[in-house]
């Protein structure tokens, strides 16, 4: 079966828009397909092997960010704020584990959204869903529904700059160990879990200064003062997709340049669809959602159309059941992948497997349960003597209200109006993303 950029075009799909002006479309394609790349092909490289140590288990991989990131809240505040979160529950993780953490934003692409439903009622009126801003606007009219391919070009230039501004501060002083207090942020400061921070960025402190006294310092080492930020998405609208894949000048293959990583939802991970006929042929390191439905033989096939020449650190299965779910239905897939033998890297997305519907009306996730599947991945891995290799988050590092419960900041459903600001799903918090790291490191002690 010979695999071209736009082979999947062939199969059918699901999840997509249907643009009305199709010339309009194949003219934003054409100029995307101009446009230069976010990446490097080395740089996905790296990231590949840093997944594959992350698999057998010498590193630890933080993924997280929005569930959709929107051209409202664009500006440098709320990147800003999620790059030193990451940052920040990767010191947590490092001090406690002794591993390094791969960092993998969902951001600078993160746009296009598969829906329960083609569409939305309200009132008595139905208009197609809202698909994310790469897509149509959420506003609730016919127009501001309506999809426009224009809107692929502005998420283009958002991720591009959005880009720009992770590699400043991975590289321009922001990453310094030295810096680890400025990474607190102002609004968890005077919680007990950014006091906790806090605590660790003193021993940090201790550790910077011994490594000054014996010669070793920022200036002279540069893994003290920068780190890598990598970049991903849900590669869910491939009419963007296949205009930002090139063919890499040193390898003669092809990659997806519009992030580092990109996975595959797990509505649309059909094997007989166009998004794995898409996939197969990128050399990205990629993801794929394993959710309830998922078969034990299914998901070897998967495996084997996926990464055909068993290449460790290229595809992470992202399993995703809920906290109720996962004792149930984890240990066959596991059990099977194990059996196979075939290189995969395990991470744990414990969002959407826990979605409910709260008394007042917002959709929300508990804390707890949130916790609780973590906790049932790791479990079910040292059982089985595999590697639990990292977790994949909702996650913003502002202080909105849109997950119940915590220790830190115990959100009640009658909160959850107050700062409900996600465009999607429910996101941890700062406060509840970094008390998650904080329980994390505890299950590596
Ligand atoms: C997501 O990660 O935002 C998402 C839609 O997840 P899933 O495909 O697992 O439902
Ligand atoms: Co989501």
């Amino acid at each position: 079966m010979s695999w071209s950029v736009d082979s999947w075009r062939k199969f059918p799909i699901k999840q997509q828009p249907s643009y009305g002006d199709k010339e309009a479309l194949a003219a934003v394609e054409r100029d995307l397909s101009s446009f230069p790349p976010l990446i490097f092909a080395g740089e996905a490289r790296n990231l590949k092997e840093d997944l594959a140590r992350a698999a057998r288990g010498e590193a630890f991989i933080i993924q997280g960010g929005d569930c959709a990131e929107s051209f409202a809240a664009f500006n440098a505040e709320t990147i800003k704020n999620l790059f030193k979160l990451i940052l920040q529950m990767s010191v947590v993780v490092t001090y406690s584990s002794g591993k390094p953490v791969v960092k993998i934003g969902r951001v600078a692409g993160q746009f296009a959204k598969p829906r329960s439903s083609d569409f939305e009622e309200k009132d008595g009126v139905k208009l197609p869903s809202y698909r994310g801003d790469i897509i149509n606007d959420i506003a609730f009219s016919a127009e501001a529904r309506e999809p426009d391919p224009y809107r692929m070009v502005r998420a283009y230039y958002q991720s591009a700059a959005t880009m720009n501004l992770l590699r400043a501060f991975s590289r321009g002083g922001l990453a310094d160990l030295n810096e680890v207090h400025r990474w607190n942020l102002d609004f968890i400061k005077s919680h007990a879990i950014g006091k906790k921070y806090e605590e660790v960025s003193c021993q940090i402190d201790k550790t910077m200064k011994f490594l000054k006294a014996v010669g070793i310092n920022s200036k002279n080492t540069p893994q003290l003062r920068q780190t890598n930020v990598y970049t991903s998405h849900e590669a869910l609208l491939l009419n963007y997709e296949e205009a930002l894949t090139r063919i890499d000048s040193i390898s003669q293959d092809w990659y997806n340049t519009s992030a580092h990583m990109l996975w595959i939802g797990d509505r649309t991970r059909d094997l007989n669809e166009a998004h794995i006929e898409y996939f197969r042929g990128i050399k990205n390191p990629i993801g794929c959602k394993v959710g309830p439905s998922m078969q034990p033989d299914e998901l070897v096939e998967l495996i084997t159309a996926l990464n055909p020449d068993n290449e460790e650190g290229k595809l992470n299965l992202i399993v995703r059941m809920g906290a109720s779910k996962i004792e149930e239905l984890f240990p066959p897939l596991l059990k099977a992948v194990k059996e196979s033998g075939k290189n995969v890297v395990w991470t744990i997305d414990p969002m959407h497997g826990n979605v409910e519907k709260s008394s007042t009306g917002f959709k929300t996730r508990e804390f707890d349960n949130i916790l609780s599947e973590v906790k049932s991945f790791f479990k079910i891995h040292k059982e089985h003597g595999t590697v639990a290799a990292g977790v994949h988050l909702e996650m913003t590092g502002e202080d909105v209200t849109e997950c119940t419960g915590s220790a830190s900041c115990s959100i009640t459903v009658d909160d959850l109006s107050s700062r409900y600001h996600t465009q999607c799903d429910p996101r941890l918090n700062a406060n509840q993303a970094l008390e998650l790291a904080f329980l994390i490191s505890e299950i590596f002690n």
